[in-house]
């Protein structure tokens, strides 16, 4: 080996990889770079481990030139890798870069479900009139469900509200009347107790058009001295007028529930034709809204409210028939497919 032929070959070598260097544009074919021309297995280096095969009064020529070849190398090296990181950082910067003066992305903002919102307005009404509002358990024992109701097993009364049972004596609750009796219990013997009861119920009913087996009641309660029908009628038409108009008035109709005597079902003038006929009050001019009556004196008596001393009406309202009539609403079903055209149309702001 000629002196003279490895300082050309370093030379060679240098200027070929100063060039390779301009190729490498990322830190892969940087890193493949530098194993190429400054790694242990390099030419450079082999030429180093080769040069006690040189003359002796050569070698720190040429050992000099190898290594001011190195010394490039690995400064352009430095240099590459810098500007490569550079430009990586450039890039992140452009990527990621925020444009402030855009507007933001709007959350969509959540409505209340519009058989929420009824609910929330027949509690408004009965807040307003002085009522405080209870809630009960959904899971009911057929106690306070039937029995302190006045339904004791066996009784046909209790057809009309097969439910769902989770044992023999506890059940699915088929409406929000046990509350009457668990807010006398609770109250007693206070007076006057004047309460509201919103809730889920549940029924063994085929869903339809106006059934479902799910579906909200609001019970309302108030006993006292002296409390009398007038007031019962009192309460719901001031109800029917705030929420369904000044101009509404309220029918009572004799009916039959065990827990009242005696018992109504309660119309509404129709508020689709406002009492002259239509096909929603099939032509009657008056809609059922809700069943009532004075408290049947056993529920009192039962409750912690003696009969003699104290009277009192109830009366329990179906939730999604009076959304249903605010609102235009013809099949139940709706409220609860979660259906967002629907849902929209009672969304004040979405
Ligand atoms: N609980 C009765 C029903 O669900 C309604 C009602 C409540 C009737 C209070 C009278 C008094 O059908």
């Amino acid at each position: 080996m000629q002196a003279h032929d490895v300082e050309q070959k370093v030379d060679q070598l240098a200027t070929a990889a100063m060039q390779r260097l301009q190729a490498a544009d990322d830190a892969h074919s940087l890193e493949e770079w530098r194993v190429a021309y400054l790694g242990k297995k390099s030419e450079l280096s082999q030429i180093l481990r080769q040069l006690g095969q040189l003359p002796a009064e050569e070698r720190p020529r040429v050992g000099d030139a190898v290594n001011r070849a190195r010394q490039q190398l690995q400064a352009a090296y430095a240099a590459r890798k810098q500007a490569l990181a550079e430009a990586e950082q450039q890039r992140r910067f452009a990527d990621e870069a925020v444009d402030v003066t855009l507007p933001g992305r709007r959350t969509p903002r959540g409505a209340l479900h519009p058989l929420v919102r009824t609910m929330y307005e027949i509690e408004e009404i009965f807040l307003g009139m002085g009522f405080s509002i209870a809630e009960g358990p959904e899971v009911e024992t057929d106690e306070y469900n039937f029995e302190k109701l006045n339904l004791p097993k066996d009784h046909p009364a209790r057809d009309m509200q097969d439910t769902f049972y989770i044992t023999d004596t506890l059940l699915l609750r088929t409406h929000t009347s046990p509350m009457q009796v668990r807010t006398m219990e609770r109250m007693r013997p206070l007076a006057p107790v004047k309460v509201v009861v919103p809730g889920r119920v549940y029924r063994r009913d085929e869903d339809d058009a106006t059934h479902s087996h799910a579906f909200n009641q609001v019970e309302g309660l108030v006993v006292d001295r002296g409390v009398r029908m007038s007031d019962l009628k009192g309460v719901l038409e001031q109800f029917a007028r705030a929420m369904f108009g000044p101009d509404q008035a309220v029918r009572l109709r004799p009916s039959f529930f065990p827990f009242t005597e005696p018992s109504a079902e309660v119309d509404v003038r129709c508020i689709q034709c406002g009492g002259t006929g239509c096909r929603v009050c099939k032509e009657t001019g008056w809609i059922e809204i809700l069943g009532a009556g004075m408290v049947h004196p056993r529920v009192l008596d039962g409750a912690g409210y003696d009969s003699r001393e104290f009277s009192g009406f109830a009366f329990g309202m179906g939730v999604e028939r009076i959304a249903m009539l605010k609102y235009g609403i013809e099949d139940i079903r709706q409220f609860y497919q979660n259906d967002l055209r629907l849902l929209r149309q009672f969304a004040r702001a979405w």
